[in-house]
């Protein structure tokens, strides 16, 4: 005996940032929103984010000029939704839910307690719309019926003329990452950019990595830069030292930029004029290099940069000026090619995604009719410090009004 499905006048699929706000925010408008995702527990991304404590939003973003936060074919699609739905309303939102919460370092919000908060707020705005929540609850597949679609779930049939794709990216499958929205996509005939792995700490081959894998765990502030000089991005940031690689906001951050088998470029001392201490070393000090270096540099990073440095093995006021000059320039500008990166498995976003060429930008509706897509499955990546969060507030707005 066959059911008939439960009708909806909207389905989301993925019950994380994007798909719980969208789900609140149309079931307050009016729809019957049925929300459904297939990992045991609600928002575990929202959960491990922010070291616990969910950076939810960036004080510093400016919707007029989103090319400066945001990456992706067309950096300026995201503009009509952020500008729509801004940092100043969420932080509304969560005033209104009595969340406290504290800027932390450029702009990024981050909650005094915990990121439960933000899910509890998430699911209060759920209940307030009527939503319905099927979870656990795999979606085996999504068609078009009649004018509309529908779903076949472990929990039976649902309908609706419209669906939500807000599954997400690749990042850390362990907790109900997948692929659903590309499949989705594909399934309807709509353009994918090649997802790669983004916010991601960078590896380093063994042999050239030797000299530096004993420095695993320290941190000190860089600028760091990629691209050719003329369209160079960099950052001014913390890099942490890890046994594989390279790791901290500045790797992170220049990772989303790095293309595979360039380079990246290193100031250790950004703050320091080296090659003027240096020299002014060379007029007063007794001490080997390696020591004043490490006036300059953390102490084990000056160790470790001398090995493999004969000529600089030695007092400061033995030096020559040439070998202080040229060590200052490469402590300025250390280059490296690194081997990958440590994969979906600590990305913290999947940079591609659904092509923003096929949707629309007031209302994240592709060009199949009825189908959205909203989050981080879109084609849209942000920096790291909480702008990630606030595409997914503001593309889940922007639907939940347009559908
Ligand atoms: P999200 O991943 O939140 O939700 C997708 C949902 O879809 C999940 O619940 C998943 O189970 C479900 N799903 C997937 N496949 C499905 C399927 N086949 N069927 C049904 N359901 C399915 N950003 C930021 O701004 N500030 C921060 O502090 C952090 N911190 C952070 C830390 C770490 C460790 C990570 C990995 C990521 C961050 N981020 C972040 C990024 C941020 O978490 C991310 O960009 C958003 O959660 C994206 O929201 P979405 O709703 O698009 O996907």
């Amino acid at each position: 005996m066959t059911t008939s499905p439960q009708r909806f006048d909207a389905i989301v699929v993925g019950a994380g940032a994007a798909g719980l706000f969208c789900a609140g925010v149309a079931g307050q408008l009016g729809l019957k929103v049925l929300l459904v995702d297939h990992a045991a527990k609600v928002a575990e991304k929202i959960r491990i984010s922010g070291g616990g404590r969910c950076n939810f939003t960036n004080r510093e973003l400016d919707p007029r000029a989103p090319h400066k936060h945001f990456l992706g074919g067309n950096p300026h699609f995201c503009r009509s939704a952020l500008s729509r739905y801004t940092a100043e309303d969420f932080i509304g939102l969560v005033r209104r839910h009595g969340i406290a919460f504290h800027e932390k370092h450029k702009g990024q919000l981050f909650g005094d307690r915990s990121s439960d908060d933000f899910i509890q707020m998430l699911l209060a705005e759920c209940g307030a719309g009527g939503v319905e929540r099927w979870q656990p609850c795999a979606v085996r597949a999504v068609r078009t019926a009649g004018d509309g679609y529908e779903i076949d779930t472990d929990r039976g049939v649902a309908s609706a003329p419209r669906v939500v794709i807000a599954t997400g990216g690749l990042s850390i499958p362990q907790i109900g990452a997948s692929d659903f929205g590309h499949r989705i996509a594909a399934q309807f005939g709509l353009k994918l950019v090649p997802p790669r792995p983004a916010l991601v700490p960078l590896t380093f081959e063994g042999a050239s990595w030797a000299p530096y894998a004993g420095l695993a765990g320290l941190a000190l502030p860089v600028r760091i830069a990629t691209g050719s000089k003329k369209a160079a991005m960099a950052f001014d940031e913390d890099l942490l030292f890890t046994h594989r690689g390279l790791s901290g906001p500045a790797v992170l951050q220049i990772s989303s930029y790095w293309a595979p088998g360039t380079p990246i470029r290193i100031d250790l001392a950004p703050a320091t004029d080296v090659a003027a201490a240096l020299a002014d070393a060379k007029l007063r000090s007794r001490k080997l290099v390696a020591n004043e270096l490490a006036t300059l540099v953390p102490e084990r990073l000056a160790d470790a940069w001398m090995q493999g440095r004969p000529t600089l093995q030695r007092p400061v006021v033995e030096a020559a000026d040439k070998a202080l000059a040229a060590l200052a320039h490469d402590i300025a500008n250390w280059e490296l090619v690194p081997a990958g990166t440590e994969g979906y498995r600590k990305a913290e976003v999947t940079a591609g995604g659904v092509d923003t060429r096929e949707l629309s930008s007031q209302t994240m509706e592709s060009r199949q009719p009825g189908l959205y897509f909203i989050g981080e499955v879109v084609d849209v990546t942000g920096w790291l410090g909480g702008y990630n969060f606030q595409w997914a507030w503001a593309s889940a707005w922007a639907c939940a009004h347009g559908m």
